[in-house]
């Protein structure tokens, strides 16, 4: 007998008997929560309207007294991850855990059940991306992750498809919101870092644990992925230099401000096709007050992507959250479902990824950038002369210098803004001047990216 799906026989789509397209969800948490909420609200236009017979059919968590407060319909609950998996009826699995040992097993496993995964967990894919998509390669079924990069912003559909024509060759991105949050915070009150990471701690906004988000990693996680995704072959997530928000102080944002510009956190990813290398990094970096990721303030998110054909494109959402995630997700199933009716599977390979093809990164000493520098000194005569002198002995040109008057004459903040500048050459120049008698403190240097 075909099921009925709210009451609605199968038969009548267009008159074609469908089987239905099952779906087990594992992890019904926020984002879980919010798919389970969308497929309940849109079910009915996906089924009646799209033709694709979609079917909550089991939710797993360990944490089952949130399926009460969910809308889980006829979907069979339980505790167990196996539940899910061997469900021979289910096709698509919804991999909501987070954390990169239980759900890396789930996925293998899905995958070589032969069933069509949907993950948001981007350290998953960054971390074990040739595994999983090599085992998703042998048992012809797709991994889906719109929702691992910039949560309800479509980053990987662009990527891979609406901009395939082009040759990106650089994005820039504002892609964890703890990080804009905190440093939009600090910019509009002049708060300390650690204030204003308790303060979103204690409103929801920061994790308990914010190690990954403030200390860069998360957006490391999402620039991997995406650097994959745009030159073909795998980045590994530790080989990317990765610099979080941390050491930013209130001073260093009102010296910016002083000189036109904002500190944010980016993910930068630039193709040298001249030199074949790609450089990927993840730093805070002065941005000019007009530079159109300036206004992306607070928990919002954007990526700016440069493509030669389309020219610049912005994608500007919320990178997180209940409902803005499980949007992704959502979209994620429905593709996933798309290719089960019309036939094709894996209709966007990822068979470069799975071989394990690494691309080659730009070493960190070559990528060449203006610098700011907050120097701490003591006021006596000739020292800007010297640590100019110092950075001219090393090619380093100086754009501009500010000192301010009202600082004790022992510990005197002076602000260095260089022309471009190989890191390198820079590094190599700033760790002699640090060795002088007049430097005071550990020399602030924040990269400022046109
Ligand atoms: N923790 C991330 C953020 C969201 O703050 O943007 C998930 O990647």
């Amino acid at each position: 007998m075909v099921p009925l799906i709210i009451g609605c026989p199968l038969e009548l789509f267009k008159g074609q008997v469908m089987n239905p397209i099952n779906v087990g969800l594992v992890g019904a948490g926020t984002i879980g929560g919010g798919v389970v909420k969308i497929l309940a609200k849109q079910g009915e236009f996906f089924r009646n309207k799209l033709g694709l017979p979609i079917y909550l059919k089991r939710v797993a968590d360990v944490a089952t007294q949130r399926f009460a407060n969910l809308p889980v319909g006829d979907a069979a609950c339980s505790a167990n991850a196996d539940d899910v998996l061997s469900d021979d009826e289910i096709s698509i699995v919804v991999e909501l855990v987070g954390g990169t040992a239980f759900a890396r097993k789930l996925v293998l496993d899905a995958l070589n059940r032969k069933k069509h995964v949907v993950t948001a967990n981007k350290a998953l894919l960054a971390e074990y991306g040739p595994e999983i998509f090599s085992a998703a390669e042998k048992n012809n079924v797709s991994v889906l992750f719109e929702a691992a990069v910039g949560g309800g912003m479509p980053t990987i559909k662009t990527i891979r498809e609406a901009m395939i024509g082009n040759d990106i060759h650089a994005i820039k991105t504002i892609i964890n919101g703890t990080c804009n949050y905190i440093l939009s915070q600090m910019s509009g009150a002049g708060t300390a870092f650690e204030t204003v990471l308790a303060e979103a701690q204690a409103n929801g906004y920061a994790e308990a644990d914010p190690t990954l988000d403030i200390g860069g990693g998360d957006t490391g996680h999402k620039v991997a992925i995406m650097a994959s995704l745009l030159y073909g072959g795998y980045v590994p997530y530790d080989s990317i230099a990765i610099e979080g928000i941390t050491s930013i102080t209130p001073e260093d944002i009102a010296f910016a401000a002083e000189l036109g510009y904002c500190i944010k956190l980016l993910g930068i990813i630039k193709h040298d096709a001249e030199a074949n290398v790609v450089d990927v990094r993840v730093h805070p970096a002065m941005l000019h007050k007009e530079h159109i990721l300036a206004s992306v303030n607070d928990v919002f998110n954007a990526v700016l992507l440069e493509g030669d054909a389309v020219g610049d494109i912005l994608l500007y959402g919320k990178g997180a959250g209940e409902m803005p995630t499980a949007s992704a997700v959502v979209g994620d199933i429905i593709d996933a479902a798309r290719d089960l009716v019309s036939g094709p599977v894996r209709r966007i390979n990822m068979d470069y990824y799975a071989q394990e093809k690494e691309l080659s990164l730009k070493p960190h000493g070559e990528v060449i950038s203006r610098f700011y520098l907050r120097f701490t000194v003591k006021d006596e005569p000739g020292v800007l002369a010297t640590i100019a002198a110092m950075f001219g002995e090393h090619g380093i040109s100086i754009a501009s210098v500010m000192q301010k008057e009202g600082f004790a004459k022992d510990a005197v903040p002076v602000i260095f803004l260089t022309h471009m500048a190989r890191e390198e050459h820079f590094r190599t120049a700033l760790q002699e001047i640090e060795h002088k008698s007049f430097i005071k403190h550990t020399t602030q240097v924040i990269r400022i990216e046109d």
